[in-house]
């Protein structure tokens, strides 16, 4: 078990600058996600906590011993490159006892190890099976035993899930999170997919170009995404965005967009200019006027649960989550209204989130204590 302290870490290849002056606290026993798109410095900064990098500086501290120019196997760290990189003309036995018998351990300890993993991960009857003839589920778990066997301080994991379909990646994804349930160790997971990161992390840390955009829970990262990036990277469909008419000040409770008058949380910051955020799933359909925010109804999509109706109006082309039963058509004239405790402003000019009541509220927290 061990917490992970990452400070003002910085690499360079050359010109290019992959992470750039990086902070982050992971703590004991949490599963922690880096989720950004390509390129932006996950594996990076991963392999720097692994030790196969070492950055220009910064550092990085494993339970308070700074490890940050450390060997890979000075740090009592498992990395889990992929899951399926087994020996596959070994048993499953083989495969679970050779990072052991690597590591020099006796034999009684050996065994003991063993019997542990196959219980936890119910692979009990396997023990005595070749590789080669296992279904993927069956590899999958012998692969987890694998890393798990060894009882590192940390995992890291880079993309382990990438090369699976998606059927057997969500399959995988619960089994990972109760396998971390059980175990507890601090875990650190590169992904680009968003539903892995939700599924999986306590904590998500959202990078962009070599930098941190936000580190907390799923939940605070949905709700109180720290910029305009994380706003638009998280959430399918996307989180919704209009011009606000003027600028705004402390106190403001409204806003104008397009003429209406939009009720937001209260206001604690300034800005000249301002974009109002709202997820799809906070817009409601209304009856045209009563100063609600007009809009034409120019194509809906059906998901069986509801429908996605995408909407025209002078301020932007905003998408909204539909109850099953209401079917819009297309060519509607309708009036929108925003859930307002879930609407979130940002700074056009910064694209940071705006403070307001709402996100006073918000403690960045973790999920699962
Ligand atoms: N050894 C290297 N030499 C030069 N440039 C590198 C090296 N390793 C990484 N980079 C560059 O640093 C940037 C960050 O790379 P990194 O692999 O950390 O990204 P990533 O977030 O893991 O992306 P992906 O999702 O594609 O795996 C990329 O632009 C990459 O080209
Ligand atoms: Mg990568």
């Amino acid at each position: 078990m061990a917490d992970i302290r990452i400070q003002n870490l910085h690499k360079r290849f050359a010109d290019f600058v992959a992470v750039r002056d990086s902070s982050l606290t992971l703590e004991d026993g949490k599963f922690v996600v880096l989720l950004g798109p390509s390129g932006c410095g996950k594996t990076t900064t991963l392999r720097m906590i692994a030790g196969l990098e070492f950055p220009n500086s910064g550092s990085i501290t494993l339970d308070g011993q700074d490890v940050t120019y450390l060997r890979p196997r000075e740090r009592d760290i498992a990395m889990v490159f992929q899951l399926f990189a087994l020996y596959p003309h070994m048993g499953v036995r083989d495969n679970l006892e050779f990072p052991l018998r690597n590591e020099g351990l006796p034999r009684p300890e050996i065994d003991r190890r063993i019997k542990e993993v196959a219980s936890i991960l119910r692979i009990e009857h396997l023990l005595g099976s070749r590789i080669g003839g296992l279904a993927g589920g069956d590899r999958q778990r012998v692969a987890l035993g694998r890393a798990i066997v060894r009882q590192p301080k940390a995992f890291l994991m880079d993309e382990p899930l990438g090369t699976l379909d998606a059927e057997f990646r969500e399959l995988m994804c619960v089994e990972l999170r109760k396998l971390h349930e059980r175990l507890k160790t601090t875990t650190v997971f590169v992904t680009h997919d968003q539903n892995e990161a939700m599924a999986l992390a306590d904590q998500i840390v959202v990078m962009n170009q070599g930098e941190i955009l936000q580190a907390d829970d799923p939940e605070g990262i949905y709700n109180f995404p720290s910029c305009l990036f994380v706003a638009s990277f998280i959430g399918r469909p996307p989180m919704n965005f209009l011009k606000v008419g003027s600028g705004v000040l402390p106190g403001m409770t409204d806003v104008p967009v397009d003429g209406a008058h939009v009720n937001v949380p209260e206001i604690d910051g300034v800005a000249e200019q301002a974009v109002l955020g709202v997820r799809p799933e906070h817009v409601q359909l209304v009856a045209n006027g009563n100063g609600a925010l007009a809009a034409q109804v120019k194509h809906v999509e059906y998901f069986g649960s509801h429908w996605i109706a995408e909407l025209e109006s002078a301020a932007g082309t905003l998408k909204a989550v539909v109850d099953k039963d209401l079917r819009p058509a297309d060519g509607d004239r309708v009036g929108l209204q925003f859930n307002t405790e879930r609407i979130v402003l940002f700074d056009a000019k910064t694209q940071a989130l705006l403070p307001s009541a709402s996100t006073r509220a918000h403690q960045p927290g973790m999920r699962h204590g």
